[in-house]
């Protein structure tokens, strides 16, 4: 690494935050050497009804597999984000709403005034007859109302289970029969880039294939006209009269919070587990640490609350931690590419967090639109989602922040609860396209394909060797499948299904996925997902799909498509198929690219080689390898006559 590609810490933040160099080499030194200790006396940066007095205790081996953080503790999570700041700060401003269209006001909530949502949501809720344990799906939009049913269910002890607004009713409807959700909160429309989204016909819709569905709770956004079944109950009706205080249910550290879908390797999505204690304190202390997070300034995470971004650090990160937290309804790049940069000076954000994959679309659109606005609130820019570029690092580095702002790059993932591997802002020189260092208890390795491990600069697996407070504990229904997907390929540690690099300085460079996921503008997909739906069609007798570069969204979604004897590969069918996929999973699951393949290039014993469909995929069709070991060397000549470009 270059010496002039080091980024030093500047003075400022050296001087001010709360940790230097050498204050981040020693927490880190003692969270590995004495995890117990201090995991306890982290724990008390949280308010307990019954104060832990055991922190980690886990074994990622087979015989005796188990991972429990403080699990003697009691506590709620949504009075950890509430009622504990009401004495002290109960009148500054807990959450800021932006809305889709700039021209309309935005809304912002106290400390006290989000209790009183919150409360009044959650007595909704148990009036019900929701009740500790149950799984409440939320499908809504990006308003008030999704923190508030997010922290109602929190305080009441139901189980949350967030779905995107941007998945088809198909897509919501196995999530819901999955966690055996009977109970749904929507709205009658969302509302993106000046577009509406009919998210409760969606839920309708969802509702013929999922059965178990009783009661539907619908917020009214946008006044747009709905359907309403008997099943469903208007929030604002079923809110008339209904307390403004609720009291927080105690629930033990290891009582499930939430449920998150993710796509994996293969199968069906997996609804991600995570549970009270553990999951918050990770939420809390990476919040505060990589973002050396002070409340009275403004926090903006510019992710969906449908992801796991927006779960940690739109809500329960930052109202921990008693910040200002902004949630942005809209588009970053709509009506302009300036508009990102007029909300940060509209709310005078000090920190915002986005993705390489927004940074880079704005990239495209130019600097003016940057340089037309303000920013000189900004203080620290975060990214997270995908290994950024350089260049992207750079533009945001030296555009948005105009050289002043450190870059916060941070590695995670759904299963991980919160960042893992991310810099801090007094105490990291940055390197554009690492993320860095290890958070606090986080023992990253690298490991060979045969489990061994690599010392030193060295590129291989990354896997995590110990525990830590925010990793998921299981997949919903399913405790093999946590235990078969995580543990099994690198026996006795976590594995992440990254790719990483640790260079000569030790910092950490994240390579990409080395599984059959694919990471399309920062959005995960399985590639097995994608096929399944292709196949669902009448027409299609087989379908693999791969990932390919591309320039905005990092990854690109290309599908190899059989269709059945005597069915014409039509232009037409050609446009239904990606239709149908958008219909099956949502718009991010649509291929970018689709290729009718008489036949896919396998093994003699039927395996796809997918090493070679992605070569292909990606136009370096010069160094296929060797293809003597297909049963049918030919399909590949086919394959690449017809690539698509
Ligand atoms: C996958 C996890 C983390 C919340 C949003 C995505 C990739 C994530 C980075 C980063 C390089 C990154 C990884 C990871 N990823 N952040 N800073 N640098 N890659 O959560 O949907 O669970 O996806 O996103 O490949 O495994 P997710």
């Amino acid at each position: 690494m270059a010496e002039q590609d080091l980024y030093p810490v500047p003075p400022e933040w050296a001087a001010q935050a709360r940790y230097d160099a050498a204050g981040y080499e020693t927490l880190y030194g003692r969270s590995i050497a004495d995890p117990g200790s201090f995991w306890l006396e982290q724990a008390r940066r949280l308010d307990w009804i019954k104060r832990p007095e055991i922190a980690g205790d886990w074994s990622f081996d087979k015989a005796d597999f188990h991972i429990n953080w403080f699990a003697d503790g009691k506590l709620n999570v949504s009075a950890n984000c509430l009622d504990r700041h009401l004495a002290k700060r109960g009148d500054e401003i807990a959450l800021i709403w932006e809305p889709d269209a700039p021209s309309d006001a935005p809304r912002r909530f106290t400390y006290r005034e989000l209790h009183a949502e919150v409360c009044t949501f959650a007595n909704v809720l148990k009036a019900q007859g929701v009740v500790k344990g149950d799984r409440v799906t939320i499908y809504l939009p990006m308003i008030p109302e999704a923190a508030f049913a997010v922290l109602a269910c929190a305080r009441i002890g139901a189980i949350h289970s967030v779905v995107f607004g941007g998945f088809s009713p198909e897509a919501l409807a196995g999530r819901i029969e999955d966690c055996r959700s009977t109970i749904v909160i929507t709205a009658d429309e969302g509302r993106r880039g000046g577009k509406r989204v009919a998210l409760k016909a969606n839920v309708d819709a969802a509702a013929e294939t999922a059965p178990g569905l009783k009661t539907v709770i619908v917020v009214r956004a946008t006044g747009g006209a709905v359907t309403m079944h008997p099943r469903d109950v208007w929030y604002h009706e079923a809110a008339e009269g209904v307390p403004a205080t609720c009291p927080p249910e105690p629930m033990g550290a290891e009582d499930p919070l939430f449920i998150l879908y993710t796509s994996g390797s293969t199968g069906k999505p997996k609804g991600v587990m995570h549970t009270s204690g553990g999951y918050l304190l990770w939420a809390s202390l990476t919040h505060e640490l990589a973002f050396d997070y002070r409340p009275g300034t403004v926090w903006w995470c510019a992710a969906d609350i449908g992801w796991v971004t927006g779960h940690t650090y739109i809500l329960y990160g930052p109202l921990a931690n008693g910040a200002t937290t902004l949630m942005y309804e809209g588009l970053p790049n709509w009506p302009d590419a300036s508009r990102i940069w007029q909300v940060v000076d509209r709310h005078k954000v000090h920190t915002i967090f986005t993705a390489p994959t927004a940074l880079r679309a704005l990239m495209k659109d130019g600097d003016d639109f940057v340089a037309m606005t303000d920013r000189s609130s900004l203080k620290l820019l975060g990214t997270v989602g995908e290994p950024i570029n350089p260049e992207a690092w750079r533009w945001y580095h030296d555009v948005v922040g105009e050289g002043r702002c450190p870059i916060i790059d941070t590695w995670w993932q759904t299963e991980t609860g919160g960042a893992m591997i991310a810099p801090m802002p007094g105490a990291t020189a940055l390197k554009p396209g690492s993320a860095t260092n290890p958070m606090p208890g986080v023992d990253p390795q690298l490991v060979d394909p045969e489990g061994r491990v690599l010392t030193g600069p060295a590129e291989g697996n990354l896997v995590i060797a110990r525990s830590w407070p925010g990793q998921m504990r299981g997949v919903w229904g399913d405790r093999d499948r946590f235990f078969q997907t995580y543990f099994t390929t690198y026996p006795g540690k976590y594995t992440t299904g990254d790719g990483a690099r640790r260079d000569v300085d030790g910092y950490w460079w994240i390579t990409g996925r080395v599984d059959d996921v694919i990471n399309v503008s920062g959005h995960r997909m399985g590639t097995a997902e994608v096929e399944s739906a292709l196949v669902l069609h009448p027409h299609v007798a087989e379908a693999a799909v791969v990932g390919m570069p591309h320039d905005i969204k990092g990854q690109g979604i290309y599908a190899y498509v059989t269709l059945n004897a005597g069915v014409d590969p039509h232009p037409d069918l050609h446009r239904e198929l990606i239709v149908w996929v958008r219909k099956e999973i949502g718009p991010i699951a649509a291929p970018d690219k689709l290729q009718f393949a008489p036949g896919l290039p396998k093994t003699r014993s039927g395996k796809i080689m997918r090493r070679i469909l992605r070569k292909i995929a990606e136009g370096d069709v010069s160094s296929l390898g060797d293809t003597s070991t297909l049963a049918d060397p030919a399909v590949v000549d086919d394959l690449v006559a017809n690539r698509v470009e």
